[in-house]
């Protein structure tokens, strides 16, 4: 379900109120009695961040967010008291936000960590305990544009992460395209499929041999969005990785439980699609290319093998040294396909390694780039607004023979150590524009971080949002 974010003139006495104050907030318009105004005062001097006042026909919540130095540090302490709200007010249908401290940066970003934290994925559930909280009210001093904005991006998150959460049995490569294509409608990205018949004519030897064990088709996607007004001459394009399901193929995977979550090795593909939602909806004035290549990879009679030697969109040929490593040979002909736009950059995110989820867990991302070094500082400083954080790793050219190949130009495997950085390397070999490639350990989280919640996260959509927004 969606959560709504709305502007409220009025108050009245059964609202659900958050009162974001400081410690020199008059409370005497909100009818508290006098023992509530003593116990407030009492919190206060404990230091209390949120102190919780619950009335017969609603709940109050006085707000006093601790003052960070880092100015990251507190949006993002705001936006995890918005999940602690968010827990709260589960059960009611609505809650207002009322700024009486007047910091709108502030409200607002409680407005986000709640509206995130209120997500449910319970579409496969009978009796799904959705939460009720259908609206989230900001008061008579918000900025309408700025809700709209928010409300764009939080409903951009929602889509990602229903995208990834959604199962294989749910969610084939043409169902991934069909999201792209209702998404693109409903906003004006203009949308347009390749099937294989297509791919095949292009001769895309990767996300073919990938999708040789298949018994579905795969599927290429591009999202156009060029407003009239553009601001950047040549595209910025974003590419995500689109396998439906991972088994490793004819390498299957082979530990207890390590494909259980496979169903998310198209979180890269889901996180371009609801960036390009966000780009579209809020109307920026950049051109943006989503590039979405999608298969499952599946071992059967028909699979491509451990020793295939495949030819790649642009004529690389590859030796195929473990099926597994299936990703980056389908981003590699979207990489080589994108180079037709001339684009001023290319991001790739991908759930491409485990090597990057060993490295840093599920709180982030693992980056690299080639040529865009003020680009890739750009996207840091801005993940650490958004708290979508990016590590880099060191992108060496010592790392480039690791993907020699004895018989072909390159294989799909580098040496036993920094297997995220040689995967970036394989890529890089397809990319002759400034590059960033982004490793996706942070779109699923098993356990719950705050707003992020837990399953997919959607991480990403913010990152990629305010960077096309900020760009200059
Ligand atoms: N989709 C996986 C990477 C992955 C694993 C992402 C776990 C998230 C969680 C990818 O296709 C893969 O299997 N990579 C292999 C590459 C290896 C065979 C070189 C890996 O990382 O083990
Ligand atoms: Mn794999
Ligand atoms: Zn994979």
């Amino acid at each position: 379900m969606k959560t709504l974010i709305k502007k409220k003139i009025t108050i009245s006495d059964k609202d659900n109120l958050i009162l974001l104050c400081d410690k020199k907030s008059k409370l005497s318009d909100f009818n508290l009695s006098k023992q509530e105004l003593e116990y407030i005062k009492k919190e206060q001097k404990d230091n209390k961040e949120i102190i919780a006042i619950n009335q017969y026909s609603r709940h109050i919540f006085i707000i006093l967010p601790k003052k960070e130095k880092d100015p990251n540090k507190h949006a993002e302490n705001c936006r995890l008291i918005g999940d602690i709200l968010a827990g709260k007010l589960k059960d009611m249908k609505s809650s207002l936000i009322i700024d009486v401290k007047e910091n709108q940066t502030e409200a607002m970003q409680i407005a986000e960590g709640m509206a995130l934290s209120n997500y449910t994925f319970i579409k496969h559930k009978a009796e799904g305990n959705a939460n009720k909280l259908e609206t989230i009210y900001m008061c008579k001093n918000s900025n309408k544009k700025n809700l709209t904005e928010l409300q764009n991006i939080v409903d951009a998150v929602y889509l990602t992460r229903d995208l990834i959460n959604e199962p294989f049995s749910h969610l084939t490569a043409k169902d991934l395209a069909t999201a792209a294509i209702k998404s693109g409608k409903k906003y004006g990205i203009k949308t347009t499929v390749f099937n294989k018949k297509k791919i095949e004519s292009l001769k895309m030897g990767g996300l073919l041999a990938v999708n040789k064990g298949s018994i579905d088709e795969p599927t290429f996607t591009i999202m156009e969005w060029n407003p009239s007004k553009a601001k950047n001459k040549n595209p910025i394009v974003l590419v995500g990785k689109g396998i439906v399901y991972d088994t490793g193929g004819l390498s299957l995977k082979p530990t207890a439980n390590s494909m259980d979550l496979m169903k998310i090795d198209m979180g890269g593909a889901g996180t371009v699609i609801g960036a390009m939602q966000a780009i579209a909806s809020n109307n920026l004035p950049y051109h943006v290319i989503g590039l979405a290549p999608a298969t499952d990879n599946r071992p059967s009679g028909n699979a491509y093998a451990p020793g295939d030697v495949i030819t790649m969109h642009d004529g690389t040929t590859v030796e195929v040294l473990n099926t597994d490593a299936e990703g980056r040979l389908i981003l590699a002909d979207a990489l080589s396909f994108a180079k037709k736009y001339n684009p001023e950059l290319v991001i790739d995110l991908a759930t491409l390694t485990g090597a990057a989820v060993a490295a840093i867990g599920h709180y982030g991302f693992v980056s690299m780039h080639d040529g865009a070094i003020k680009d890739h500082a750009k996207l840091k400083e801005i993940g650490d607004k958004v708290h979508e954080r990016l590590a880099e790793f060191p992108f060496w050219s010592d790392y480039d023979e690791l993907i020699k190949s004895d018989i072909a130009d390159i294989k799909n495997l580098g040496g036993p150590y920094g297997g995220a950085i040689t995967a970036g390397k394989f890529l890089a070999h397809f990319a002759d524009y400034p590059f960033i490639h982004i490793d996706l350990p942070g779109v699923y989280s098993k356990s719950k971080y705050g707003y992020r919640g837990k399953g997919a996260t959607g991480m990403g959509v913010r990152l990629l949002y305010q960077f096309i927004k900020n760009k200059v």
